[in-house]
């Protein structure tokens, strides 16, 4: 095994800030303006229980404050603003280029607008089921809000493509708090004021299962023209587009000849869904009941506080080494991801069609789906550990939604080493471990606690511990008020 892999990740809860803005680009500094703000999107409410909510009290002080530089800092980002998706972008810089004239010379105010105009027509972009090819699929039918923006269903791959029946290798993830999650780098190092700046984290950060893009609007590209997913092309993209109800307001956006392209109207969209998966109070709102524990605002039942002990504790749990709990040292809400890329040895979903070949693997970062990395069997079986933030609404976990309940996803932690059979099949007797990584590539599996047990040790949580882990990954899902029931069902959902 070569260092500086899953084998280095450290253990210690690593600090974790607030970080870079980049990841989803250069709007999420317009948009943290725009929250610092104070400005409520109006036509972006996105029927999610939690969009409506006030700022809270707890992560957003300090958000703020960070929002307040971003804000300071804004005159400088919005010509940057125009110039990097031109530079950064693989795409056709048309758009890129249309936007950045459009907002050339712009006062902050215009900014201000031009990022409002954006995400309201991302919010309607990212409902509107006739961009796709069948006409029924939209982003949010794999993204319900309701759902923290994971599926509303418990299947645990979509159905997708033209006759809606086809289907891919991996669960839809949740789309909250992505805003954090740094581009991907094979070595990743913390900046000095955020950790140990000398350690080599490993894999870290890109956005998907693997990593394999690092901005919304490169992501957006691949549900969009997925044969399994939307299926559609920039020509057709356009053609709803033109007959939308929002068409007009497109063209006051992006500019009066943005149709004239079909290039320059799919960027321009592109663009719109990542400012639209910015937007601060529906995408980040930090209002977990967690959150306002952190804040002195709410206790935590004996169960939560007992599962958080749990969670932390690194001869237990240890679920906060990748899962951060923890503020960070500058102050900022915990992400509950370090973002690493990591193997953790999932067990093989054999309901997933493209498993019906037992020659075929996803092994994340190395591929099928990610090409960039290869061959280089170092990458071989990992996947970036996802936020736990809202983990509660979802309802088919890891990679390829081969679970469907917490209290599987727990023990699967719990029980793992201790009793594989539970997890893997047994073949003439013999526990088939780790059955959905080929064996060469075993030396890229995590083996920090809770992965350091074997068959005769006692699990590293006993039922009640589990069940403590899972009351406390219920106070994880926004839209907590102290009192209030509904926010505390959704919770329990
Ligand atoms: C058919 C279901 C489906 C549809 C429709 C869909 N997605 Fe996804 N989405 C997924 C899956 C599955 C993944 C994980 C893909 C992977 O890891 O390769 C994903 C991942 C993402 C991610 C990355 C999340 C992360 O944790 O890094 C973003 C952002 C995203 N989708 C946005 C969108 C947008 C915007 C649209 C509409 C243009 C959309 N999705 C449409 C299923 C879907
Ligand atoms: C060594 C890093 C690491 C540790 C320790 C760890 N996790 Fe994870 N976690 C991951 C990774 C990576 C994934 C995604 C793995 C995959 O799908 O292949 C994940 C996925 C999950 C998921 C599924 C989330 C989803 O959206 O599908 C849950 C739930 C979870 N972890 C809870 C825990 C708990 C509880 C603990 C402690 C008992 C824990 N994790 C310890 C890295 C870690």
């Amino acid at each position: 095994m070569r260092p500086g892999l899953a084998g280095i990740r450290k253990t210690a809860v690593r600090p974790q800030a607030w970080r870079r803005v980049g990841t989803l680009g250069i709007g999420a500094v317009l948009a943290m303006a725009l929250a610092a703000m104070t400005v409520t999107l109006a036509a972006c409410d996105a029927g999610s229980q939690t969009a409506g909510d006030k700022a809270n009290g707890n992560g957003n002080a300090q958000v703020s404050a960070r929002v307040d530089m971003n804000a300071n800092a804004n005159a400088g980002v919005a010509t940057q603003a125009s110039a990097s998706p031109a530079s950064t972008s693989t795409s056709t810089p048309a758009s890129a280029v249309k936007v950045a004239a459009h907002e050339a010379g712009q006062t902050r105010a215009q900014v201000y607008e031009s990022v409002r105009q954006m995400t309201a027509l991302g919010k309607q972009l990212f409902f509107d089921a006739s961009l796709s090819g069948s006409g029924k699929l939209a982003c949010a039918s794999c993204h319900s809000p309701d759902h923290g923006f994971s599926p509303a269903n418990s299947l645990s791959v979509q159905l997708g493509g033209n006759d809606m029946h086809r289907t891919g290798m991996r669960a839809a993830p949740t789309l909250k708090y992505l805003q954090s999650v740094p581009a991907f780098a094979e070595h990743y190092h913390e900046s000095d004021d955020e950790g140990d700046e000398s350690v080599d984290a490993g894999p870290t950060g890109g956005l998907t299962w693997d990593g394999r893009v690092d901005r919304g609007s490169d992501q957006a590209r691949i549900p969009l023209l997925s044969s399994f997913e939307m299926g559609s092309t920039p020509a057709k993209v356009t053609a709803a587009v033109k007959a939308a109800p929002y068409a007009e307001a497109f063209r006051t956006a992006f500019g009066a000849h943005i149709f004239d392209s079909d290039e320059a109207t799919f960027n321009a969209v592109l663009q719109a869904l990542e400012t639209f998966e910015q937007a601060p109070e529906i995408f980040y709102p930090y209002t977990s009941k967690y959150d306002a524990y952190l804040a002195g605002k709410t206790q935590l039942t004996k169960a939560e506080l007992h599962g958080l002990e749990v969670f932390n504790d690194e001869k237990k749990g240890n679920c906060a080494s990748c899962h951060i709990s923890q503020r960070t040292m500058d102050g900022a809400p915990p992400q509950f991801s370090d973002f690493g890329l990591i193997a953790i040895g999932v067990p093989r979903n054999r309901a997933l069609q493209v498993n019906r070949d037992p020659h075929f693997y996803d092994l994340g970062a190395c591929g099928p789906e990610r090409t960039d990395l290869k061959g280089r069997a170092e990458f071989c079986g990992i996947f970036r550990t996802p936020t736990l933030r809202n983990v509660a609404l979802k309802k088919s976990f890891f990679h390829n939604g081969i679970y469907h309940s917490l209290d599987q996803a727990v023990r699967f932690y719990a029980q793992r080493d201790t009793n594989p059979e539970k997890f893997y099949p047994v073949v003439k007797g013999k526990v088939q471990k780790f059955d959905d990584l080929p064996q060469r590539y075993w030396a890229n599996l995590n083996t920090d606690p809770p992965f350091d047990r074997k068959p005769g040790d006692k699990p590293v949580l006993d039922e009640a511990e589990i069940k403590d882990v899972v009351a406390f990954l219920n106070t994880l899902t926004d839209g907590y008020k102290a009192g209030n029931k509904a926010g505390n069902q959704a919770a329990a959902n």
